[in-house]
């Protein structure tokens, strides 16, 4: 038995779909709390599959978590769970310092006493892997290196302090208690059950949509994209095989602008599902208001995570965005379905300021 929490969202519930996909991994407990970004809908495909247990809860309730631990007696915990979007932390940073920072440390402090029930094999080989972003390391000038594990940590966002913080908690408690722990920080995810709020999804979607293509500032500002599903594997492997207490960046190598981003979208549209009056989607892109204190730059250096575990991404971002691109073509339906009120109250608010 492993607990992921967070497991309803983009990378959470692709991780738990690879994970029961795979014959021989044993069952899942899922603790979400089921936020406008959790999507149950998501793992339709598991219902009746005994080997997923679905827990609707916060990784802040620590009774509940205490709970879970004492009746399901998991090897491994995997932390997804978080609020997730740089923009939303912009207008509602409380909630990004809620769930990750008090809820990583009650998930912590209930994980601290389940451990220090356990003995022999069992307590020298459970792990707690901590899901982390590249985002925690700052912004990188046009010619610095990529972010090793050695960089400092700068964030600049409130998304990016809180997540940050919530690896300094990780980190104590491994250095402190001696608990397993184990963390990742990765780059920019994109392919399926990716929600509308994030740039390649919105961008599909607005596309298909005939609205305005939003790009923040000049759209030069550089991500490094890595295919969900390489994700998914790298966390597998750490989890494998990764030595406690250290750190592993997770990237694709794979720098682009988001102007570059946005345009390959389009291409691959124009080619999928061109539009009607055969113009290009590209003429739906549109210059809005930056986002403040936007990070110019986030490159990682996946060298240490290749070098001591093997692993590499197995698509390149061709690949990926075009299996990404044809996803969302053909699950409209999924679309449609996370386009809740709640949704077009956040494009109303997120948008709506901006001046094109
Ligand atoms: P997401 O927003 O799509 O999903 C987050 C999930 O966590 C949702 O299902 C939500 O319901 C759940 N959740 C939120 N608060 C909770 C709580 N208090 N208790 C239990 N569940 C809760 O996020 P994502 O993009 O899948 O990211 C997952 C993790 O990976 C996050 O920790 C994020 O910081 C990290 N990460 C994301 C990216 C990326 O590009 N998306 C890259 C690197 C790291
Ligand atoms: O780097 C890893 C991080 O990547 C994760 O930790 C975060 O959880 C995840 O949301 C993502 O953060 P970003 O802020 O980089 O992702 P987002 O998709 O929101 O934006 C990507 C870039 O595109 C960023 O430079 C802002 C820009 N953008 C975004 C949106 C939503 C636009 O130009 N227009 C938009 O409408």
């Amino acid at each position: 038995m492993i607990l992921v929490t967070g497991g309803a969202g983009f990378i959470g519930a692709n991780f738990v779909l690879d994970w029961l996909a795979s014959p021989g991994n044993e069952a899942v407990v899922n603790l979400d709390i089921l936020s406008y970004a959790g999507n149950p809908e998501t793992l339709a495909s598991l219902a009746g599959d005994a080997r997923h247990i679905f827990v609707h809860g916060d990784i802040g309730d620590s009774a509940l978590v205490a709970r879970l631990l004492a009746e399901h007696r998991p090897r491994a915990i995997v932390n997804f769970a978080a609020e997730s979007h740089v923009d939303r932390s912009i207008h509602s940073p409380g909630a990004f310092i809620q769930t990750n920072v008090v809820g990583t440390f009650n998930l912590l402090e209930a994980v601290r006493a389940y451990w220090g029930t356990l003995d022999g094999a069992a307590k020298s080989d459970f792990r707690f892997l901590h899901v982390s972003t590249d985002e925690v390391y700052g912004s990188l000038g046009k010619d610095e290196p990529a972010f090793t594990e050695q960089h400092r940590y700068e964030p600049n966002s409130p998304y990016s302090a809180s997540k940050a913080a919530s690896d300094h908690l990780v980190r104590a408690y491994h250095h402190t208690y001696g608990l397993p722990v184990l963390t990742t920080n990765c780059s920019n995810n994109y392919g399926p059950y990716h929600f509308p709020e994030k740039l390649i999804p919105l961008m599909i979607v607005n596309a298909l949509a005939g609205k305005a293509l939003p790009v923040y500032g000049d759209g030069q500002q550089i991500r490094d994209w890595l295919y969900v599903k390489d994700h998914c594997s790298a966390i597998r492997r750490v989890l494998e095989a990764g030595t406690t207490g250290e750190v592993y960046n997770v990237g694709g190598w794979n720098e682009k602008p988001n102007l570059d981003i946005v345009h390959t979208v389009c291409a691959l549209l124009d080619e999928l599902r061109p539009r009607t009056d055969g113009a290009a989607y590209s003429q739906q892109i549109t210059y809005v208001t930056d986002r403040p204190g936007h990070d110019r730059r986030y490159a990682i250096d996946a060298g240490k995570i290749e070098r001591e575990l093997g692993w590499k991404p197995a698509e390149t971002f061709e690949t990926g965005i075009r299996k990404t691109v044809q996803w969302y073509l053909d699950h409209q339906d999924w679309v449609a379905n996370v386009q809740s009120g709640a949704y077009r109250d956040w494009v109303e608010q997120n948008y709506g300021e901006r001046v094109a």
